[in-house]
């Protein structure tokens, strides 16, 4: 491989792979009627609630001069720049110049839309590439689909690339190490093997010998168009009646520097376990997993960004070699799919 190509390779995964589902924010921060502003893999995107409730997106760029769109306002269902109030649908089609009547711009696709898809109070944007330029369908995670799951989204920035949060998920042996003073994430052994499980959509990280005690494993999903990871957390006696607590989580590149992390804190319950969860959730433990978060965040953010350099990997890190070889065999056969399209489209 030439280095060039191998440059190329390293800097799409560092931004962010293309031709992908990202969590880009919580169904809350799109509020009716208010534009929302946010920045992932680099491209400023508006996202705000039609009519019927339907979030749409845009590229952050009115077509007129460029001021953005998510400073406007949202106008019987489109969005309406404040600059000038150029008004424009969620196809990124001019529908009104208000202050040029009959204004020649009329009618004209001027923006990149992206699709979008609302699951679990999150709001999940497609950012395609030329290998796949039209959003394929959102893959649930099943315990999405499942309503008896019951869960919370939280959502945090971190001051790294997203591939560290990525590493630092696929690497449960941290549990025992960083989070030793956080409650349940205390048991265990510090010492064990790792082994590792290729499945039809990714693989299972996970301890050999301590199993069902704590941070035990994870498991990577590495599909086509999203990247995801599960893994289950043993609940605190006393806590309430119910599953294991799993955690669902999603990474977004924001830059090359910072990215979100959108957590799903989830437990399989029905009737008064539920309500009683919901409770116990919000008023004693939701504090508690923040803290935990915060440990990681402050972990990651204060390592170099070119720490893999250095590294010196061990058995244990069978999980962060595996997914950085997904990442990188995925990366190059978008890069070979798009340079085969610049190809097509120059002849
Ligand atoms: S910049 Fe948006 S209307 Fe002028
Ligand atoms: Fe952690």
């Amino acid at each position: 491989m030439s280095t060039d190509l191998k440059d190329r390779i390293e800097r799409r995964i560092n931004q962010g792979l293309l031709g992908q589902w990202y969590a880009a924010a919580k169904s809350v921060q799109v509020k009716p009627g208010r534009p929302h502003g946010v920045t992932i893999l680099g491209r400023n995107l508006v996202l705000w609630r039609d009519q019927a409730g339907k979030v749409q997106c845009l590229e952050d760029f009115c077509p007129h001069r460029g001021a953005k769109l998510s400073r406007g306002e949202v106008h019987e269902g489109n969005i309406a720049c404040r600059y000038h109030g150029v008004i424009l649908d969620g196809t990124g089609t001019i529908l009104q110049v208000p202050a040029m009547p009959e204004c020649a711009l009329e009618g004209r696709r001027a923006i990149e839309s992206f699709t979008v898809h609302e699951a679990r109070d999150c709001v999940f944007v497609y950012m395609p590439n030329a290998e796949r330029p039209t959003a394929p369908p959102f893959q649930e995670p099943a315990e999405f689909l499942d309503a008896e799951w019951e869960g919370f989204v939280c959502m945090s920035r971190w001051g790294c690339n997203y591939r560290y949060a990525l590493d630092n998920l696929a690497d449960p042996m941290h549990g025992c190490y960083l989070h030793a003073q956080s409650f349940t994430l205390a048991y265990g052994a510090k010492q064990d093997l790792m082994k590792l499980d290729r499945t039809d959509d990714g693989f299972i990280v996970s301890r050999v010998q301590q199993q069902g005690e704590n941070f035990d494993w994870t498991h990577m999903v590495v599909t086509e168009p999203q990247t995801y990871c599960r893994l289950d957390i043993p609940y605190p006696n006393g806590a309430g009646p119910g599953s294991v607590f799993r955690i669902i989580g999603f990474t977004t590149p924001i830059d090359e520097t910072s990215c979100y992390v959108f957590f799903w804190r989830m437990r399989k319950l029905t009737g008064l376990a539920r309500q009683s969860w919901r409770f116990l959730y919000r008023a004693a433990l939701e504090e508690r997993h923040w803290h935990v978060l915060e440990q990681d965040r402050e972990m990651l953010e204060d390592m170099p960004d070119d720490a893999r350099m250095r590294e010196m990997l061990y058995q244990h890190d069978i999980g962060v070699s595996r997914m950085r070889q997904m990442l990188t065999r995925a990366a190059k056969a978008q890069i070979a799919a798009e340079d085969a399209a610049a190809a097509r489209a120059a002849v």
